[in-house]
């Protein structure tokens, strides 16, 4: 049975049935039209506040959004046709994975030029088009900034190494060989490892040198210890600055620089999913120096207009880490990206509660940055609900998630497909792999494929994404009926809870600005208030990470809220939507409700 098909039936009439029943009873934001366009976060800012502590960023893989040349890849021309859809969304800022000339190696991660478009996506007229079209729009540009690594076919690499003695030998990270075995075969400098398996050393057989390599083969670690590389990659952020681009995520941005010395890391218990001993990158990621450059970086993007942004992909260890990535001084990174909390992937109450906590009052004061579903890792209708079968739940569970992201106080950031509830689609035969990293890693690792499949906008052929007869990764099964067209009438739909949840979050003053104060009503539920400016209710959110109905009991007066609970804005638990609530309540399994209180 197809698994959506139901949900979405089930869904449609469990709640319909109760919107009859409940008649006038319903609260406010359910009765908002869904195509009504939420204000720009401009309209309503506080003049202090830079766009980005209140935007909703939403990251768009340009091969899978839109193709319109009918190649089965989507291309830059598709992302700008949707630009009405991202702002009926209700979207401040779109980060576009990147469209720079690439072999495509790691999908546009492997970059040949940074300063050009790849033609298999458009052309630059094309990336300027879109970008005015988003400007009128007043939705943000953020591009992919990848400094770690360049693709093997890039022409500086190309020089590079091309000599020992070439002007560029130096602008990657070139070393002998430890020895010989005794049959001649040279022996890597050292035992570090590839994120993606195996020796991160390879070994150049016509200058007889290594050089390293953090991700694939096919993309050696630039040398950021050279000042020219400095200067070159300063260049480009200034060139996408003066295309009129609001900001920067900047990938794996942890991994810039290596220990000199080359000294091993450290080794621990067990093997990993490519087979090779599980290690701890000590030596090559999270170096000081990192910051020396994320510093130089936020100087070149603060001599432009409109706060524009740096967003830093760094897996950090801990809270501390995390924090340093703002600067002592706040100048560095604006939006870490919180792989604390990313990484967590099970409905573990206690862990969020304390990981929540922690962000809010991180020593920087910087603002969080949340993130559930990206190009990397499972998309959350999957994450969250593993051994959970009820297709139901796993609805409420996607809800609950989004719930989370776009009612806390952190900048969110969506995937393109979470907010119409796509489902990861790994493959199932080694043969249909396009991602290396799940060949090497086959069967453990199956590769990101999954959730990069092409984005589902109607019932058509292809879902809408391409008339080609292939498509670059094939479209989900459940295209017709988990997609835009049909989700966009149906109130009850995944994508019109994102809706009404982004809009909430702009209309509602708590939840656009206030703190966020962790709660613990019951253990089982991730329960916080986001505290209204003065004179204004606040927002309670309570979210059930159990299978089971929870009771919740809030000390409202030590909470300051002497009425308590007094109207529900949204919740996918029907028996919630009456108010005023003092006294306990109980929420159904996995359900969300969010209430305003005073
Ligand atoms: C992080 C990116 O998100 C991922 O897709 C890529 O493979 C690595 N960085 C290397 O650039
Ligand atoms: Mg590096």
């Amino acid at each position: 049975m197809n698994e959506k098909r139901f949900l979405t039936s089930s869904i449609t009439n469990h709640l319909l049935c109760t919107v009859l029943a409940l008649g006038s009873l319903i609260p406010g934001a359910w009765a908002q039209t869904a195509t009504q366009v939420p204000p720009a976060v401009d309209q309503k800012n506080t003049a202090s506040d830079p766009w980005w502590k209140h935007g909703v960023i939403y990251e768009i893989y340009p091969r899978s959004f839109q193709d319109t040349d009918g190649d089965g890849i989507g291309d830059i021309k598709g992302i700008t046709s949707r630009l009405d859809y991202i702002k009926q969304l209700g979207i401040d800022a779109i980060w576009i994975s990147p469209m720079y000339p690439s072999p495509q190696i790691d999908f546009g991660y492997d970059i040949a030029d940074y300063t050009a478009i790849d033609p298999q996506y458009g052309t630059m007229a094309d990336f300027e088009h879109l970008t005015a079209e988003a400007k009128s729009r007043n939705i943000r540009v953020i591009m992919d900034y990848v400094p770690n690594h360049t693709s093997d076919q890039s022409a500086w690499f190309k020089e590079s190494r091309s000599s020992r003695d070439n002007p560029k030998r130096d602008w990657y990270i070139w070393h002998d060989p430890k020895g010989f075995t005794a049959d001649g075969k040279p022996i890597p400098p050292n035992n570090w490892q590839s994120w993606f398996g195996h020796s991160a050393w390879e070994w150049d057989a016509s200058t007889k040198q290594y050089y390293y390599h953090h991700f694939y083969v096919q993309q050696p670690d630039l040398n950021w210890r050279n000042p020219e590389v400095v200067k070159a990659m300063m260049d480009v952020l200034r060139f996408w600055m003066n295309k009129g681009v609001n900001g920067f995520r900047v990938d794996a941005v942890s991994r810039l620089f290596e220990d000199p010395n080359l000294h091993d890391d450290p080794i621990q218990p067990g093997l990993n999913a490519f087979g090779d001993p599980n290690i701890q990158h000590k030596y090559t990621d999270n170096l000081p120096e990192v910051h020396d450059m994320l510093r130089e970086m936020r100087k070149v993007i603060d001599e432009y207009p409109g706060n524009p942004v740096l967003i830093s992909e760094a897996d950090e260890p801990n809270i501390f880490e995390l924090s340093k990535m703002y600067g002592k001084n706040n100048d560095e990174v604006q939006l870490p990206m919180d792989f604390q909390v990313a990484d967590v992937n099970e409905l573990n109450a206690p862990k969020f509660r304390q990981l929540l906590d922690e962000v809010e009052n991180n020593p920087a004061h910087g603002q969080p940055y949340f993130f559930f579903g990206n190009h990397d890792q499972d998309r959350i209708w999957d994450r969250y609900s593993i051994g959970v079968n009820d297709p139901a739940m796993k609805a409420r569970i996607a809800r609950m998630m989004a719930a989370l992201l776009l009612t806390s106080r952190a900048t969110p950031q969506m995937y393109y497909g979470d907010e119409i509830g796509m489902i990861t689609s790994t493959p199932t035969r080694i043969e249909d792999v396009r991602d290396p990293e799940g060949i090497t890693g086959w069967p453990k690792q199956k590769g990101r494929d999954g959730e990069r499949t092409p984005m589902q906008w109607d019932t058509s052929k292809n879902a809408g994404f391409s008339t080609s007869n292939t498509t670059w990764l094939p479209v989900a099964s459940d295209y017709k009926t988990v997609n835009v067209a049909v989700e966009t009438p149906d109130h009850e739909s995944m994508l019109n809870w994102y809706k009404r949840l982004i809009e909430l979050r702009r209309i509602n003053p708590a939840l656009y600005e206030g703190n966020m104060q962790m709660l613990n009503p019951n253990e089982n539920v991730v329960s916080y208030l986001r505290k209204g400016p003065a004179g204004q209710p606040s927002v309670l959110v309570a979210l059930n990470f159990s299978d089971k109905p929870q009771t919740l009991k809030y000390d409202f007066t030590a909470l300051g809220l002497s009425k308590g609970a007094t109207k529900t804005l949204e919740t996918d638990d029907p028996s919630l939507n009456h108010a005023p609530l003092t006294k306990s309540i109980t929420l159904a399994p996995y359900a969300t409700w969010i209430a305003e209180a005073q």
